[in-house]
């Protein structure tokens, strides 16, 4: 536990896996994820668990998920739910747990990113661009103020952003 792990937040489609999974590589780090860990657990999808028993549900098992790991990371990067964050308990065990790490992902970076997925829950239905806006402007200061580092990501490639981490931390 400790400073020894890297922990990734920012917003759905802000690369938090793809990049860790490459840093956690380069680094000789094992790579974890949340979202991953909870649907293998639960053995359902992330929005197979929103709609049976919604999205308290889903971020109970965030925190519990993050309760049980904080005494076993060691030289670990972890990938963590957009939402993760927004509670409060949940920044505190992040902290206890290694560097966090911010991909701020601009708006359009995010929409573009994002659209023609279905995965995501929070962002079915209607207008992607509106949903993002307000989810975004909702969670932005939340990340920022989490954040020990934040990296911005637009126009970087997973490896100037992995490169980047490396220097930094
Ligand atoms: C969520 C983000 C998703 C997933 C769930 C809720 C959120 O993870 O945990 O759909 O509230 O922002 P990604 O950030 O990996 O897409």
């Amino acid at each position: 536990m400790g400073a020894d792990n890297i922990i990734l937040i920012g917003f759905m489609g802000s690369g938090k896996s793809v990049i860790g999974r490459r840093l956690a590589k380069q680094m000789k780090y094992r790579f974890m994820d949340t979202d991953k860990i909870i649907v293998d657990k639960e053995g359902m999808e992330i929005q197979e668990i929103f709609k049976k028993y919604g999205e308290e549900r889903f971020r109970d098992l965030e925190s519990s998920l993050l309760l049980s790991m904080i005494d076993n990371l060691d030289r670990t990067v972890l990938s963590t739910g957009g939402g993760m964050p927004v509670r409060e308990s949940n920044v505190k065990l992040l902290h206890a747990m290694g560097k966090i790490i911010y991909l701020r992902s601009s708006q359009n970076a995010i929409v573009n990113r994002l659209s023609g997925d279905t995965t995501r829950p929070l962002l079915e239905g209607g207008n992607l661009e509106e949903k993002v806006e307000k989810l975004l402007h909702a969670r932005a200061p939340i990340y920022e103020k989490a954040a020990d580092i934040i990296i911005d990501t637009d126009g970087k490639s997973i490896d100037d952003i992995v490169k980047e981490i490396i220097i930094i931390t």
